[in-house]
């Protein structure tokens, strides 16, 4: 793979995602889930709090701003106005795939966005892929922390997008060997995302044990890399076009994941307003992450991508006010509905999706009243 060739695709998929329809036909799931409407709020709005913890600094409210870009001219622009909001805002942002400037080191500086972001989180992005194939070793996995002094190291797993790029790479023998290498020796967390087509629980315990600190479902359900891989390729029936609603829709791989390993948990993959983010969190999530809908309005200015921003937390808020949960902790307490294709899934899997219909206990609720309607 040459340095051009990378560079040239990056263009490639920022071109693709800004102007093409790249989203699954199949959905997050998020529409079989319905969060119980509370009209007794009993709190006062502006005291809702959405803070919480991201790689030991505090976060305004649960989101990242997931990996996007970085290795072309355009992707500098990119890189910088998605850092600044995330500053103002007290977000966190993944830099897109390091690859570019670890073959050709004067692109670089596409990604560092230290002086503009002093303090977020920032999380550095290389695929699971070079590992596996001996490609890249620890000290490329150190390099891309160290060149933008990030807190973290995100690994993507992108099997279906190597199998659908007509460039990609399939030998995904050692990867799980790699990953635990990389756990073991890079001394700052990992976290290990997927790309668009979720993680199962199978994948997540053996994440667990490979000592991942952090896992990014990114589900399926919004960008499709098996779509936008189908533009990138010439066949006369792309195959990408096949697969494009291949994997496990985002609500369902949150459940998968959360209730088969103790790791926090982002969810992505979808995400498109501040109620899809409180079902996420009151499935178990920890954090809520987004990319497609910022790329076109970083392409512009900071305050584009903040507009953005600033209306999912609103929304979120919202969200949390008429459920009556007065910071994240409690909106994991809430009652959540889950129907349809989800709750066939979930249950086909031995999951019971009833507890989560019914963790608001009712008997709890009219302890002091003396008719027993509801025993
Ligand atoms: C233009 C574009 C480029 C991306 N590049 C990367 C990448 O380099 N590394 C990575 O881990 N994920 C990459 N992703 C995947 C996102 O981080 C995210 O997991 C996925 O797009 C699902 O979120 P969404 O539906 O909000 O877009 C990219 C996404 C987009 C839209």
């Amino acid at each position: 793979m040459t340095q051009n060739k990378t560079e040239n695709r990056k263009k490639e998929h920022i071109t693709i995602c800004i102007e093409k329809n790249i989203k699954s036909t199949k959905t997050t799931g998020f529409e079989d889930l319905t969060l119980v409407h509370h009209a007794l709020p009993s709190i006062n709005m502006s005291d809702i709090d959405t803070t919480c913890t991201f790689l030991n600094k505090t976060l305004k409210a649960p989101i990242i701003i997931e990996a996007i870009t970085g290795g072309a001219k355009i992707a500098e622009k990119i890189n910088k106005n998605l850092a600044i909001a995330a500053n103002d805002l007290g977000l966190a942002m993944g830099v897109g795939s390091q690859r570019a400037a670890i073959e050709d080191q004067t692109l670089e500086s596409t990604y560092t966005v230290r002086k503009v972001a002093p303090t977020i989180p920032l999380i550095g992005n290389l695929g699971a892929i070079q590992f596996s194939n001996n490609e890249y070793n620890i000290k490329d996995a150190k390099n891309a922390i160290n060149f933008i002094d990030a807190n973290a190291l995100a690994i993507h797993l992108n099997p279906l997008q190597e199998a659908t790029q007509p460039e990609g790479d399939l030998d995904f023998k050692n990867d799980k060997t790699a990953i635990k290498n990389i756990c073991q020796n890079l001394g700052k967390p990992v976290i290990v995302k997927e790309t668009g087509a979720g993680i199962s629980r199978e994948t997540a315990i053996e994440l667990e044990k490979s000592g991942v600190a952090i896992i990014d479902i990114a589900g399926l359900g919004g960008t499709s890399f098996s779509a936008v891989e189908s533009y990138r390729d010439k066949e006369k029936q792309p195959i990408g076009t096949v697969f494009k609603n291949w994997g496990i829709p985002t609500a369902i791989s949150i459940v998968e994941v959360t209730k088969s390993t103790k790791l926090p948990i982002i969810a992505s993959g979808g995400i498109r307003s501040g109620i899809d983010a409180a079902k996420a969190i009151c499935l178990g999530a920890n954090y809520v992450g987004l990319a497609l809908p910022l790329l076109k309005p970083a392409t512009k200015s900071a305050n584009d991508v903040k507009k953005v921003l600033q209306q999912i937390i609103h929304e979120l808020k919202t969200t949390m006010f008429l459920v009556g949960a007065k910071n994240l902790e409690e909106l994991k307490t809430k009652d959540i509905i889950i129907t349809g294709e989800t709750k066939e899934w979930l249950n086909t899997r031995g999951i019971d999706t009833k507890t989560y219909a019914n963790r608001e206990n009712i008997k709890n609720l009219r302890k002091n009243i003396k008719d027993v309607l509801y025993q």
